[in-house]
């Protein structure tokens, strides 16, 4: 396990629609989302998508918070592989993202409130559930990473758009909201 380089903006990597992991179990999979998940950890983010760190495959990792004031929580995370995300309802919900590909801008971002996901754990178990809020965000925010979609490409207001030390000063956005996805 190792940590990794994050691949930024510009990377054409970060624009390519990402492979279906044809193995959710292999060994090399399960290293991958290791070491993804170190790296997450130490950037610090709340999730990171293969793309990011070079590697267009369909697998992504996450934390597991209810919602971005609990992000000094105990750690927990988890790796999805070949993801899907399905809306439920009509609910849309405007947030504040960023990302670890580009850096230290954040920016409002509406996203679906609340959605179905489905995908295999790197143990060969088949997963789905429902995820709502800032949980659901991240997983938008991830998936689309591997769609070759930024969180830029959702924004409807780029006067929104700024550096994190900007917008905390302006008291625009609330403690803890400088998380990256
Ligand atoms: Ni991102």
């Amino acid at each position: 396990m190792s940590l990794l380089p994050v691949v930024r903006m510009g990377a054409p990597v970060l624009r390519r629609v990402a492979t279906t992991v044809v193995d959710p179990t292999h060994p090399d999979i399960n290293a991958l989302a290791q070491s993804m998940m170190e790296t997450m950890v130490e950037a610090p983010g709340v999730g990171l998508a293969a793309p990011q760190i070079g590697s267009s495959l369909r697998l992504i990792v996450m934390r597991l918070i209810a919602d971005r004031s609990a992000v000094d929580e105990p750690l927990r995370m988890t790796a999805l592989i070949n993801p899907e995300l399905e809306p439920i309802g009509d609910a849309i919900e405007l947030g504040w993202e960023g990302c670890l590909s580009v850096p230290e801008l954040r920016g409002v971002v509406p996203r679906h409130a609340r959605i179905a996901y489905r995908g295999w754990l790197p143990d060969g178990r088949r997963v789905e559930g429902e995820a709502e809020g800032f949980q659901a965000r991240i997983l938008q925010h991830e998936v689309d990473h591997l769609d070759g979609i930024l969180y830029l490409d959702r924004m409807r207001d780029f006067a929104t758009l700024g550096y994190g030390p900007e917008i905390q000063a302006a008291a625009a956005v609330a403690q803890g909201e400088d998380t990256e996805l």
